[in-house]
């Protein structure tokens, strides 16, 4: 996790930017919420931390550096240029600490775990392609991390990552906003996802953010839910934890934007209940 210190909107890249507005952010305010969420991972993860540079106004969204798996991690090659200033920090981070570090070719753009969801029950990563992760990244992540990768394609512009729309839970089970993706995208999500492991939330959740919520097991941080979307939930036996993000949802991120996780290698997971 990167601390908000020079967090603000001085650009517009995603419609959450443009509507809230240059300078909007105030920043002792995201400070605050983002400790609030620090200490609520710390309660049962570790976390590293990167330091913030300076010009690099969105670099506390670390789920965008890139996407790790085991020592490997694929770095991000940010499609909009206000970003690409975050790319040297963030390899630099990873290769002073051993990690092994493959990088795409300049011309195919792909944003990190924004856009690339492990699904540990299926054995398979879910890439979200359309709008900031080309389509061509699919077959980088294929090679380099020799796991099935399966694309969706992204239709709603405030959707623009894959896990703004797209949570696979501990149990297997997927929180999702069906409107963005596309047909093909829909299908697959329903081959792979019986009907009673699919979590569909309405469009309040989703602006709300309710998709980019930390899954830490047992537990979830979220900015807010609607009843419905906790009694589901909660019938999994997830506690629903609420932490304020307001500050960062106008910048077009939330919690889980704000945190990358490092997973295990494929072959060290197990999955749990099947679905
Ligand atoms: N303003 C940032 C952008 O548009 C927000 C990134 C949110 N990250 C995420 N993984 N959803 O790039």
């Amino acid at each position: 996790m990167c601390p908000p210190t020079h967090f603000d909107i001085d650009y517009k890249i995603d419609p959450w930017m443009a509507q809230a507005g240059r300078g909007s952010v105030d920043r002792a305010r995201a400070q605050r919420q983002w400790a609030s969420l620090v200490a609520q991972v710390q309660r049962s993860r570790h976390v590293d931390f990167l330091e913030a540079v300076a010009g690099a106004p969105d670099m506390c969204f670390t789920a965008n550096a890139g996407f790790v798996r085991g020592r490997d991690v694929v770095r991000s090659n940010f499609k909009c240029t206000q970003r690409r200033v975050e790319e040297m920090p963030f390899a630099d981070w990873f290769c002073s600490r051993s990690f092994t570090c493959h990088a795409l070719p300049r011309q195919v753009n792909f944003e990190g775990a924004g856009d690339a969801v492990l699904d540990i029950q299926r054995q398979r990563l879910w890439m979200g392609h359309g709008m900031r992760s080309d389509i061509e990244a699919a077959s980088w992540l294929h090679h380099l991390l020799d796991v099935e990768v399966v694309p969706l394609r992204l239709v709603d512009a405030r959707f623009y990552h894959l896990d703004t729309c797209f949570c696979i839970l501990s149990d297997g089970r997927l929180v999702y906003f069906p409107p963005a993706f596309d047909e093909h995208g829909i299908a697959a999500i329903e081959a792979a996802f019986a009907i009673d492991s699919r979590i569909a939330i309405g469009a309040t959740d989703a602006r709300n953010y309710a998709c980019n919520m930390i899954d830490l097991g047992d537990r979830v941080l979220l900015a807010s839910a609607s009843p419905s979307l906790q009694e589901a939930l909660a019938a999994g036996d997830i506690d629903v934890v609420f932490v304020e993000m307001d500050e960062f949802i106008k910048a077009g991120g939330s919690a889980r934007s704000l945190t990358l996780p490092f997973i295990p290698p494929l072959s060290l997971l197990k999955p749990s209940a099947s679905t």
